[in-house]
């Protein structure tokens, strides 16, 4: 497979798994297919943009007919679909907006590359980025989640994803396509969108703002720091076994509490402050509704099967990750200010 079609390309891991790609694999080519949602923002891969193996497609996944005509003109052989509505809290606000493009997108991109590939499997793949929230929540000491974990999705965010992985399922029982299925834990990481609890609360500490912990801040997620997804996406894509699935994570559990007093600590060093000076921020809210108590991710499987580990530790990721939001301000505030939309939005009127 060398066509590789990527959706979601200019969102949060779509962007990593872009720039790995296009920077590994010079003879491939690499098409990143994005609606540029509010959560798509096309300078996370402004490093890589003009490379000669890099094209872009200002596409909505649930347009069947522009979707076909991107897998013609690029006689597209691989796909990772990553595009989608990815924040829970959305979810729970607007369920519509899930369901059609979690679950109708999806849907059209299979249609789309069973359609284009004709029959013809052979060297083909459907690969689908899922999340381990299809599997719902866990106690607080209930084992983990593994591959045949029963899914039992909570929010309409993880119901539109399990019911995009049954689709992929059924299109490879039905017609026979190619498909792998992933299911990760929590990513963090440069360039994720500043809604989600990591790079929110690091910009609220930067700007003194409060911190909202929902609930008590004892709900516990498993974190796995971005590039070592995109890795283990790169690993799967290549060397998978067809039909199967595989869950993700790096067995590296936080209390959201526990997690936010790291991130007050590692901002106010960095930034000179003394230990515990934003501490006051950190404001109890309304608890999310539905709020999932506790995601943990076995990938025993990954690891046995293709020598799969995270290659960084909780506590470096965390700095890493908290440097690279002070150091990339600008691009922080773009999106808060919302100037990154009106800049690209200009240039594709003008195209
Ligand atoms: P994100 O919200 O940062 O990015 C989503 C991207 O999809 C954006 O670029 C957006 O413009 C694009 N998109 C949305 N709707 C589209 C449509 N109709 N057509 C074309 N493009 C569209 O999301 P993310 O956090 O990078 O997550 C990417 C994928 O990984 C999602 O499928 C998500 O469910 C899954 N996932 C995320 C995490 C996580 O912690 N962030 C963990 C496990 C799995
Ligand atoms: O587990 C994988 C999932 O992780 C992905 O599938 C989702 O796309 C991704 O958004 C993420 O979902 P979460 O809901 O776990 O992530 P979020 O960053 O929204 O919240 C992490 C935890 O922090 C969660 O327990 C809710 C809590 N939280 C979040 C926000 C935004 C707060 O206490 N306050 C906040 O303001």
């Amino acid at each position: 497979m060398k066509n590789i079609l990527i959706t979601g390309g200019a969102g949060f891991i779509g962007s990593h798994v872009v720039r790995l790609f296009v920077n590994k694999y010079p003879d491939y080519t690499i098409v990143n297919l994005d609606k540029l949602t509010y959560a798509g923002n096309l300078a996370n891969l402004k490093d890589i943009e003009d490379k000669s193996n890099y094209y872009f497609e200002k596409c909505d996944i649930c347009d069947f007919g522009s979707v076909s005509n991107i897998f013609r003109k690029y006689d597209i052989d691989g796909v990772i679909h990553l595009a989608a509505e990815s924040h829970v809290d959305r979810s729970i606000k607007d369920p519509f907006t899930f369901a059609e493009t979690n679950v109708l997108g999806t849907l059209s991109l299979l249609q789309a590359a069973k359609s284009h590939w004709n029959g013809n499997w052979e060297n083909k793949l459907f690969y689908h980025i899922s999340t381990d929230e299809v599997y719902g929540a866990l106690e607080m000491n209930g084992g983990f989640f593994v591959e045949t974990t029963k899914y039992q999705p909570h929010s309409p965010y993880s119901a539109s994803k399990a019911s995009s992985d049954h689709f992929v399922c059924a299109f490879h029982d039905t017609y026979g396509i190619p498909t792998i299925i992933t299911n990760c834990s929590n990513n963090y990481g440069p360039y994720q969108f500043p809604e989600k609890l990591i790079p929110l609360f690091i910009n609220n500490i930067r700007n003194r703002k409060p911190l909202p912990v929902y609930g008590k801040g004892e709900n516990i997620r498993d974190w796995l720091y971005v590039e070592d997804h995109a890795r283990a996406i790169d690993l799967i894509f290549h060397e998978g076994r067809i039909a199967e699935t595989y869950n993700i994570g790096g067995f590296n559990e936080w209390k959201n509490i526990d997690l936010i007093n790291i991130l007050i600590k590692t901002v106010d060093n960095l930034l000179g402050n003394p230990e515990g000076t934003s501490t006051h921020l950190i404001t109890y809210v309304a608890d999310r509704a539905g709020h999932d108590l506790r995601y943990a991710i076995d990938s025993t499987k990954l690891h046995k099967e293709l020598g799969w580990s995270p290659s960084l530790q909780f506590e470096e990721g965390i700095e890493r990750t908290v440097k690279w939001y002070l150091n990339n301000q600008e691009w922080l505030d773009n999106i808060t200010s919302g100037d990154y939309k009106r800049y690209y939005e200009e240039m594709y009127k003008t195209r």
